[in-house]
């Protein structure tokens, strides 16, 4: 296979998939080799999936290049204690994981997690040199009222409180508006999104000065092969975040290609 480069752009591009409750250790081993091949292919390009914790210390023995991270989906905020069926950043470590995602939607909405919750994980992963995806997004009945960016604005004070700037290589921002994400949800268009990533962009800027640029901004929410390319070509996000469409090799592989494809042909 040949290596190809994203052209355009010093800025690396990220590509991720969130597995949610999906695949035995045996499927995630399989994909882990698929990825080990795609990132030779793909050497600008940082990918990353984020498999159940049970797989996770089944991947410890795979050597993998620097541009494929494994992460969990979750982590509570303490080292350990009292908190039965919870998962802590040193076992996280323990298990080889390169980052974690806090915040996604579905934690949000179904296991209540606040944005202070959200912040006392951020804090705790960074003590254990993880590094961090950090999900906003408002609800549809947020958008209704016009309240997008004061939810985002919350969202990215609160959760963000305290994070040392100089940490700030090891974090990410995933914008998935909630409305958008998952079965039957309804599919954002670059319109929608665009002010959305803008709106953060100025958020992480007059939270951390000029370094706030250089945080990767990656859009989740019903991505797939036929729909990313405008994604890329109309908006400035710094990676996807694929959940369905990325769940097999093939998947992720051809939504992949065309968000590569796209993002040559946008400054080409
Ligand atoms: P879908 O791509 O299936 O909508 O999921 C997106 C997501 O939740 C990524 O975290």
């Amino acid at each position: 296979m040949m290596s190809c480069t994203p052209s355009h752009s010093s800025r690396p591009f990220y590509f991720g998939s969130n597995f949610k409750m999906h695949k035995t250790t045996a499927e995630v081993r399989a994909f882990v080799a698929f990825l080990k091949e795609t990132a030779a292919v793909y050497p600008g390009v940082q990918l990353f999936i984020l498999p159940p914790f049970t797989t996770l210390g089944g991947l410890v023995d795979i050597p993998r290049p620097a541009n494929v991270w494994i992460g969990a989906q979750d982590m509570h905020w303490a080292d350990s204690g009292a908190y039965t069926g919870a998962i802590s950043a040193p076992m996280l470590r323990d298990v080889g994981a390169d980052l974690v995602m806090v915040g996604h939607a579905e934690r949000r909405v179904l296991f209540y997690d606040t944005d202070q919750d959200l912040n006392k994980k951020i804090l705790n992963a960074l003590r254990h040199d993880l590094r961090v995806l950090l999900c906003v997004g408002e609800t549809a009945e947020q958008r209704g009222y016009g309240t997008t960016e004061e939810t985002l604005a919350t969202q990215l004070r609160i959760d963000l409180h305290g994070f040392d700037p100089r940490a700030l290589d090891r974090l990410m921002i995933a914008y998935e508006p909630v409305w958008a994400i998952g079965e039957g949800s309804q599919e954002a268009t670059p319109a929608e999104i665009e002010p959305a990533v803008q709106f953060i962009r100025g958020r992480l800027v007059a939270l951390f000065g000029e370094a706030g640029q250089t945080i990767p901004i990656l859009y989740g929410g019903s991505v797939n092969a036929q729909n990313c390319m405008p994604y890329i070509h109309s908006t400035s996000v710094d990676g996807l975040f694929v959940g369905r469409a990325a769940w097999q090799p093939e998947g992720f592989l051809s939504v992949l290609k065309a968000a590569l494809s796209a993002r040559q042909t946008v400054t080409s």
